[in-house]
């Protein structure tokens, strides 16, 4: 006898992250922690391995009145000030001439979970990116949906021929697409697609959607991290091409834009050609809100709004330095890499490097690296290092350290 829905998976969650932190921090206790590289934690962490927590969000969220933090948000798809904001927010100058609605979501998450339980039916099939973040498989094997992947890479681009491949099976087969892209800033390889990749995708979507529906999760969570700001938002442009069949559907979250991963405030912008159609997707939506979370912290997005308006300068200011110090970890890290052949899936900008390293030999990899003192995630086809943790002293040295592990294994092979 079971408890639960006929149709739960009872397989516990495997933890990829939260147990190696904990070997790390253990390795750390009995070692001392220069001994150690700890490039676990998926956070923005300072150079004395510190949360970075912005000033220039908390310090104002604390001063906000208990009252409205204890309220209920004016509407379960959120406040209208937090919407209109979070719209010219994410598009900035580049926002597609396509009818746009906005609910607020918690986290990034939120908004992809709902676009999963909301756009596709039961045993249907969303499309994922091969290497990626962890929970898009969750979130579809919560909702009861099949996942075709994309390879990601073909040498040093965008894998457009899989991507096309990947989409026509599964159009044929079920007569509409959902299509993850987690750009700019992908997680866990730091790829961002040129504008030219952006352009083919679109195009190909538009043919797609003359045989059904076709809906594009663009998940940009990472996306105020880019190490070109100015420029990372113009690929938006290119949805002005989008064909009135296909929805665009961005996953806004400011876990990472405001380092506030525990303050659950993001949203879904809906976009499309067609009003109605969009009217139509965000009705399902606002009610699968109503239905699960009820609605987001009227504070978290008061603030937000705040910050980006009134105090955008600052903000700005105090988030450009972790930028630039990424930059500068990712560049010592990478360089170091191309002098000793160690092999990274095509970084551009964003929280993580991967090394490309096959699925049969990754297990054993990460367990040798660990006996010398290197703490890393697994991730398909690959070995995560979080740069956005790891200081500038540990990223000297490591790229060599861990090619020579790598040769160890190998030659022991
Ligand atoms: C690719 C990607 N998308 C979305 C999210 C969502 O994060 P949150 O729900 O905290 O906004 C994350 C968080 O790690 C992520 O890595």
């Amino acid at each position: 006898m079971s408890f639960v829905r006929k149709t739960a998976n009872l397989v516990p969650i495997v933890d990829t992250v939260f147990s190696i932190v904990k070997l790390a921090q253990k390795d750390k206790q009995e070692n001392g922690p220069e001994q150690v590289v700890d490039a676990t934690i998926g956070s923005l962490y300072d150079e004395n391995g510190t949360l970075v927590a912005y000033q220039s969000f908390f310090d104002h969220y604390n001063q906000i009145d208990n009252k409205a933090k204890a309220k209920y948000a004016s509407s379960f798809t959120g406040n209208d000030s937090f919407r209109n904001q979070v719209v010219r927010w994410v598009f900035h100058d580049h926002a597609p001439s396509l009818c746009k609605k906005v609910i607020a979501t918690p986290g990034g998450s939120g908004a992809v979970s709902t676009t999963f339980n909301t756009i596709l039916d039961q045993n249907e099939t969303v499309i994922l990116p091969e290497i990626a973040w962890g929970s898009y498989k969750l979130m579809a094997q919560q909702n009861c949906l099949n996942t075709a992947v994309y390879s990601m890479f073909e040498e040093d681009h965008f894998n457009l021929s899989s991507f096309k491949e990947v989409c026509i099976q599964v159009l044929n087969a079920q007569k509409k697409l959902l299509v993850v892209i987690n750009d700019p800033c992908h997680n866990p390889t730091g790829y961002t697609m040129t504008h030219e990749e952006w352009k083919e995708v679109i195009d190909f979507l538009n043919e797609c959607s003359k045989t059904g529906p076709v809906i594009l999760l663009n998940d940009i969570a990472y996306m105020d991290y880019s190490y070109n700001l100015n420029e990372v938002r113009s690929y938006f442009d290119c949805f002005e091409a989008l064909n009135e069949n296909v929805l665009l559907i961005v996953a806004f979250s400011i876990s990472k834009t405001c380092t506030s991963y525990g303050l659950r405030c993001g949203s879904a912008i809906l976009c499309g050609k067609d009003p109605e159609k969009v009217r139509e997707v965000e009705i399902v939506f606002e009610k699968a809100a109503r239905a699960t979370w009820s609605n987001i912290p009227n504070a978290a997005m008061d603030n937000f709004t705040w910050v980006t308006t009134e105090n955008l300068d600052n903000f700005l200011a105090e988030k450009q330095p972790y930028i630039d110090l990424m930059k500068q970890r990712s560049d010592i890290f990478l360089k170091e890499a191309k002098e000793h052949n160690l092999s990274v899936y095509p970084y551009k900008e964003g929280f993580f490097i991967t090394l490309q390293i096959e699925n049969e030999l990754k297990q054993k990899y990460h367990e040798a690296l660990m006996k010398e003192h290197i703490y890393t995630v697994q991730v398909n086809q690959g070995i995560r290092v979080a740069i956005c943790s790891l200081p500038v002293d540990k990223c000297y040295g490591l790229a060599k350290k861990m090619k020579d592990i790598l040769n160890r294994l190998k030659a022991a092979h």
